[in-house]
């Protein structure tokens, strides 16, 4: 595939479809969405159709009338040669008992849903059923997404050892990792990676079925893949090789789907698979719940193991981090001899970085100014999340309000212990290695009892066998949108009931269980229900980037099973409009009309590079303007730190001792130091926290990225390894749009030279356009509180630069920062200096231009806050838009 030489002018052939193809895509997608609409409006007739929805099971020929195009059914069987042990063992499973409803089901309608009880079988039989039946060939495959990376490789392998096939055929494909082969019959993948695919290839002519599963968990890119099958599904019935679309889900929560008179014109027909559950008592803390539920949860643990009838123990924790603090604390008090040292993964981890990244270089070219190809968009910015996305279940389990106390025999919470059975502790989250991931569903050594500590990826992806305990710390970790600065964190929240419950159901999988919850039941009664499905709750700017990036203009009349906030689109299409990523409407007729065109701009060729960079789209516009002197190696490590964030450890913290509060104060004071350091001299100064943040990854780098170096010089190690991986990952999205670039990172930067800074505070200001500060003016010196403080375009409240940031002493006359926080006052964060005449230039879309001017007096006149600049031989007055700045 050619990446180096297409221009605009030069339209290539693409490999799977030709631009007349993608405009007809684009044409059916709209008018099926339309349709929708026009549906919608008509009440009375979906009614009907859902209906017939209610009766579950066997309900597979509910809707056979709903579907009079020819089924394909196949009508081979292809043998499997399994164990006796596995075919035992699924003989069991519940999904069994509906195979025939399932494949009827399947053969007759286009669509399918299957709900079911975590544990039942879905997963990993369906693939199955389908492959028997015939549903794979040398023209097509079997594909299942996953929102977890986690699962996607589990049940691969899980499957293939059940069908006794090889890796090659049963294969599984993630982010930068994968098997696949030409033999693939049946591939597990995250949900990105599907929607990567479909921007190569919008009607996925090598998939026979496309199975999507844990459609409950609502992820932003399985809801994104179901509204775009459910267009595909047509089409490809259209011509002649129609695509099975199953969806799985693990509740009975699927009436976005089925009920959506917009997703499909034929209600599909539910499944419903009875899963055995035993009963499992429910024991709810009567305390208050605790800030250490870590602490809480060794605690309980310690507990059951002493005192509890054997039984594996499944703990849920809300982050990799405190999975293995426990994990060490666990082991270190019922130590185990041998395999029970499945931890230190951060080590291992780090090794492995550096042998990835060592194997990463290349011989540096040199590099021209950015090449835009229309072409360019085979990779896509997919953020898979690492985080561990939580589940929404409404699983029944039976509860009651009573706390049975493992009682107070053992009120030491000292980390010894004396009882002779081990316990054989194992960690499970997202990002742990597959062959670690494994061992979960391996049986414990003999003699030991296994304890498994796991983030909410046990909630309903994966079925650990054994478990009759559960602890739950009843928090999780969930990405928050900040609404005043539109960037994303990480908070520990509680969870929901449904997830609760769900996660309680684990204890009952093969015998009657217990669930520990380290929270009260009027804690219990305030979680809310669900979780709201994430594309509710997200900025979807980098989403409304990958749909534009796949032709569909008009965003607003997308099939999504549940929308984002019509605002929430607005706001999104109005920053990539002034990013440069979708071109401009031409602004005519009335305001409504005027709004409308707002909403269905095309992509630019400019949008089509950034879709290709899996960071947010205001620092991927930092990448795809950084082919320029050299710039590209120090952009991708900004924009690096700036999306993995908290580099610096936190000092400002309680202490409990004297002693302490000297030896905090001391690293304080070394890390201000270093920070100093690495701020550098002369104009580099200029770049501010950015330039810290570079400076602190190419010392850190230099000094072989170790935990000692980090410790020393007050840097987050696991940061660091975390920004090494990103520019690792960047640098692939970046070779992969220029081939030519023949980029590599050496993690021993050099400094940037002065020039260097200022073209990369240019670049830092054309992708933070709206993140643009101004020092507080004349008249609003007037009020006391305006005193040193910034003006910014999106709050009218002075906001003030962070003292922990390099500048805050500077007060330069024009900032762009990272963000705001809000703490005694509006801080900003990540603060770079630019200069006011580089605005209209970079930032033409935030600017008012006036008449050109005759005599142009010299650039910026900070008593009438004018900025003059230099465009194309003309001279303009300009007034800034954006802090309210005098207006010619
Ligand atoms: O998808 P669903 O939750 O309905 O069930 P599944 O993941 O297909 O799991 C079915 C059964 O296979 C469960 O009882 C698991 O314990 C078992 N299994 C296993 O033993 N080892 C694996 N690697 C995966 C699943
Ligand atoms: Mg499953």
């Amino acid at each position: 595939r050619r990446h180096s030489s297409g221009s605009e002018s030069e339209p290539e052939e693409e490999s799977h479809s030709s631009e007349e193809e993608k405009e007809e895509q684009k044409e059916e997608i709209e008018k099926a969405s339309d349709s929708g609409l026009n549906a919608a409006e008509k009440p009375e007739e979906s009614i009907k159709k859902t209906a017939t929805n209610q009766q579950a099971v066997p309900s597979a020929t509910v809707c056979q009338t709903a579907s009079n195009k020819p089924s394909c059914k196949p009508a081979v069987f292809i043998p499997v040669d399994r164990a006796p042990e596995i075919q035992e063992a699924r003989l069991k499973l519940p999904i069994l008992a509906e195979e025939q409803s399932i494949m009827e089901a399947i053969n007759e309608n286009p669509v399918v849903v299957i709900c079911g009880e975590t544990g039942s079988g879905k997963t990993t039989q369906v693939p199955q059923f389908l492959y028997e039946a015939g549903y794979t060939s040398s023209t097509g495959a079997i594909g299942i997404t996953e929102p977890r990376r986690v699962a996607a490789v589990s049940m691969s392998q899980r499957v293939a050892k059940e069908m006794n096939l090889s890796r090659r055929v049963v294969s599984y494909q993630i982010r930068y990792e994968g098997n696949v082969t030409d033999e693939t019959q049946i591939k597990f993948m995250t949900d990105g990676v599907l929607l990567k695919e479909i921007q190569k290839d919008f009607l996925l002519s090598k998939y026979k079925v496309v199975i999507i599963d844990e459609a409950h968990e609502r992820s932003m890119y399985t809801d994104i893949l179901i509204g775009l099958l459910s267009r595909i599904v047509p089409l490809r019935e259209k011509k002649g090789l129609p695509l099975k679309l199953i969806i799985m889900s693990a509740t009975l929560r699927v009436e976005d789907f089925t009920e959506n008179k917009r997703l499909f014109s034929a209600v599909p027909p539910v499944i419903q698979v009875d899963a055995r559950q035993f009963p499992v008592t429910i024991h709810f803390n009567k305390k208050t719940p605790l800030d250490d539920y870590s602490g809480e949860c060794f605690r309980k643990v310690c507990k059951i193991h002493r005192m509890l009838p054997s039984g594996g123990i499944l703990v849920f924790l809300t982050g990799q981090a405190e999975v293995h603090s426990l994990c060490r604390r666990l082991r270190k008090a019922f130590p185990f001899q041998k395999n029970n040292t499945a931890g230190d993964d951060d080590k291992e981890e780090s090794v492995e970085e550096i042998r990835k990244f060592k194997k990463s270089r290349k011989r540096k070219k040199a590099m021209t100014l950015p090449k835009i190809d229309l072409d360019n968009y085979s990779v896509i910015p997919v953020d898979e999340g690492d985080e561990d996305r939580d589940a929404e279940t409404d699983d029944d389990v039976a509860g009651s309000d009573l706390d049975l106390d493992l009682g107070d025999a053992d009120s030491e919470e000292d980390e010894k212990s004396d009882s002779s059975l081990p316990l054989y502790v194992l960690p499970l989250y997202s990002l742990l290695a597959p062959e670690k991931q494994a061992k979960v569903f391996r049986p414990p050594p003999p003699g030991t009892r296994l304890c498994v500590v796991a983030t909410n990826v046990a909630e309903t992806s994966l079925t650990i066998p054994g478990i009759k305990y559960v602890v739950d710390c009843g928090k999780v970790k969930k990405r928050f949108y900040d609404k005043i600065t539109g960037v994303s964190s990480f908070r520990v929240t509680w969870t929901s009931q449904a997830s609760a419950n769900q996660r309680a159901g684990r204890a009952g999988r093969t015998e009657p269980g217990h669930c520990y919850r380290l929270y009260s039941s009027a804690v219990f009664m305030d979680f809310e229900q669900f979780s709201a499905p994430e594309i509710t709750k997200r900025p979807v700017e980098d989403l409304i980037l990958q749909m534009k990036a796949l032709n569909i203009e008009k965003v607003i009349n997308f099939p999504f099973p549940t929308p984002p906030p019509a605002e929430a689109l607005a706001a999104a299409e109005e920053l990539l409009i002034a990013l440069g990523a979708l071109k401009e409407p031409l602004m005519t007729g009335r305001l409504k009309e005027q709004q409308t065109a707002k909403l269905s701009c095309p992509i630019s060729p400019l949008g089509r590079v950034m879709a290709t960079f899996p960071v947010a789209p205001r620092y991927a516009k930092m990448l795809a303007l950084s082919r320029q002197h050299d710039c590209l190696p120090y952009t991708i490590t900004i924009v690096s730190a700036m999306t993995v964030r908290e580099l610096f450890e936190e000092y400002d913290r309680p202490a409990v001792s004297e002693e302490e509060t000297a030896k905090l104060k001391g690293k304080k004071a070394r890390l201000l130091q270093m920070q100093r350091i690495w701020a550098g001299q002369g104009l580099l100064q200029k770049l501010g926290d950015l330039m810290v943040m570079l400076g602190a990854v190419g010392a850190c780098e230099y000094a072989g990225c170790t935990p000692k170096f980090c410790e020393e010089n007050g840097l987050r190690y696991k940061a660091m390894l975390e920004i090494r991986r990103l520019r690792g990952q960047l640098t692939t999205a970046v070779n992969s749009v220029c081939s030519d670039a023949g980029l590599y990172i050496d993690p021993k930067m050099k400094p940037p030279t002065e020039a260097q800074a200022t073209y990369l505070r240019q670049i830092v200001l054309a992708g933070l356009g709206d993140h643009v500060a101004r020092r507080a003016q004349a008249e609003e010196l007037l009020d006391d509180k305006w005193k040193n403080a910034y003006k910014t375009a999106l709050l009218d409240e002075p906001v003030f630069i962070h003292p922990s940031s390099i500048l805050f002493k500077q007060l330069p006359e024009f900032v762009v920062y990272q963000e705001i926080v809000e703490t005694t006052k509006l801080y900003m964060k990540g603060v770079s200096a630019v200069e006011p005449e580089w605005i209209p230039v970079l930032l033409p879309p935030y600017c008012h231009f006036g008449k050109p001017l005759e005599n142009p007096p010299p650039s910026y006149c900070p008593e009438t806050g004018r900025i003059r600049c230099h465009r194309p031989s003309v001279f303009y007055r300009v007034s800034w838009q954006l802090p309210a700045v005098e207006v010619d």
